[in-house]
């Protein structure tokens, strides 16, 4: 069961994981994420991916995401909307579904979008089932 967002929330994740894209520096794929998160205060995170002429140095939108909640003081994620071009779905990759799982529950939503509406919904641990957290090293 996702913990739901309302579709007010939902939609302010959107606006601001689209605009966060419109800052991506994606100058080697050319493919432009952005992501938003909604903390447990209410407050909304967002980031876009940044590429290095150091390939492995590039950092995806979904990790600026969370480390600006962090800088900003938000400790918890209570919903994530990425947001990606192309036919297919762009789900978090597998090193930000880990990233996430820091911060969030088994049952926090998903939203994978593209420029003009949400396309899918899924919750963390349908992403990352069985994870390792924060709780093995309690
Ligand atoms: N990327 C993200 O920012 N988030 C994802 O969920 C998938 C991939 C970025 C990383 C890289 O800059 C570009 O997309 C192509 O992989």
């Amino acid at each position: 069961m996702a913990a739901s967002l309302t579709p007010q929330q939902v939609d302010r994740l959107l606006a601001a994981a689209r605009d966060a894209q419109l800052r991506a520096h994606a100058p080697y794929s050319h493919f432009r994420v952005g992501a938003a998160v909604l903390d447990e205060s209410g407050r909304i995170h967002a980031g876009c991916n940044v590429e290095n002429a150091a390939y492995p140095l590039g950092m995806c939108a979904e990790a600026l995401a969370i480390a600006t909640m962090v800088r900003e003081g938000g400790r918890s994620v209570a919903g994530l909307v990425v947001v990606g071009e192309g036919e297919r779905l762009v789900t978090p990759c597998g090193g930000c579904r880990q990233r996430l799982r820091e911060f969030a529950a088994d049952a926090t939503p998903v939203f994978v979008a593209d420029l003009e509406r949400v396309r899918a919904q899924f919750t963390l641990g349908e992403l990352l089932p069985e994870s390792f957290g924060p709780e093995n090293l309690a």
